[in-house]
C-alpha cells in the first residue's frame, strides 16, 4: 500500500502539499507480546476478529493529535461508495481510515468511534486496504490541481450522473475508422450537445439505474 501512495495520483499531489496521507501500522498499538493485534471470534467460527484495545489506542492517540471529520472503516456490510459520497469527503479536512480484516473489528469500535461505513461494491476483498487506497484516490483526484487538467475532473463519468462521451484523438482516420466529424468542426456548442447526447445514450444503455435513482 505504501507504494501505491507513492506512484499514484496521490504522490503528486503529496508533493504538491494538496494532501497528506500518514499510513499508521495497528501492530505499534499492540499491548501484546507479538504485537498481536487480533483474536479469536467469541461464539466461534473462522477468522479472526481485530481486538479493540489497538484499535481504541490508535484512534484515542491519533484523535488527540487532529480533530477528524470522520472516522471511516472499511467493510463489505458498510453503505456502497459513489462520486457524491466521495465528493463529501474530498471536502473535509481531517479523515481516519480503519482498514480491518475480512472478518472484521470488534464491534464495539465500530459503536463507539466509526462515523461512517464503507463498501466499495458487491463482493468481497480480504481486507479493507485496497477500498481505503481506491477511496483515498477517489478523493485525491478531485482535489483541484491534482490532476494536471484543472476542469477534467468535473468532466469525468459520474460527477454530473452520467457515464462520459466517448473520446478520440488524432489521428482522424485510423485505417479507416473516422472521428465523428462535429469534433473536428470547431464549433463548442454543437461539440458540447453531442457529448451531452452520448452521455445520455450510453447512460441508457449501460447504466440505466443512474438515470432513475435519486
Ligand atoms: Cl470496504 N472491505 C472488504 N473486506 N471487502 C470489500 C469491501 C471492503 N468493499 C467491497 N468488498
Amino acid at each position: 500500500m505504501k507504494s501505491f501512495f507513492e506512484y499514484s495520483i496521490c504522490k503528486r499531489a503529496q508533493k504538491n502539499n494538496l494532501v497528506e496521507i500518514i499510513l499508521h501500522d495497528l501492530h505499534d498499538y499492540s499491548t501484546k507480546k507479538h504485537r498481536q493485534v487480533d483474536d479469536y471470534p467469541f461464539g466461534g467460527g473462522a477468522g479472526m476478529v481485530l481486538s479493540p484495545e489497538p484499535l481504541s489506542k490508535a484512534i484515542e492517540s491519533l484523535s488527540s493529535e487532529r480533530k477528524y471529520d470522520e472516522i471511516v472503516f472499511f467493510t463489505p456490510d458498510g453503505v456502497t461508495l459513489n462520486q457524491s459520497m466521495v465528493n463529501g469527503l474530498s471536502n473535509v479536512q481531517n479523515l481516519l481510515f480503519i482498514c480491518g480484516h475480512y472478518k472484521g473489528i470488534d464491534e464495539r469500535i465500530r459503536q463507539k468511534y466509526v462515523t461512517k461505513e464503507i463498501s466499495i461494491g458487491d463482493y468481497v476483498l480480504s481486507g479493507g486496504e485496497l477500498a481505503a487506497a481506491v477511496t483515498a484516490d477517489a478523493i485525491v483526484r478531485i482535489i483541484p490541481g491534482a490532476i494536471g487538467d484543472e476542469t477534467s475532473a468535473l468532466t469525468d463519468s459520474f460527477q454530473d450522473g452520467l457515464l462520459s462521451a466517448p473520446v478520440y484523438t488524432r489521428p482522424a482516420n485510423f485505417n479507416g475508422m473516422e472521428v465523428p466529424e462535429v469534433l473536428l468542426s470547431g464549433h463548442d456548442k454543437k461539440i458540447s450537445d453531442w457529448r451531452f447526447e452520448q452521455s445520455m445514450e450510453r447512460t441508457k444503455l449501460r447504466r440505466p439505474d443512474l438515470l432513475t435513482n435519486e
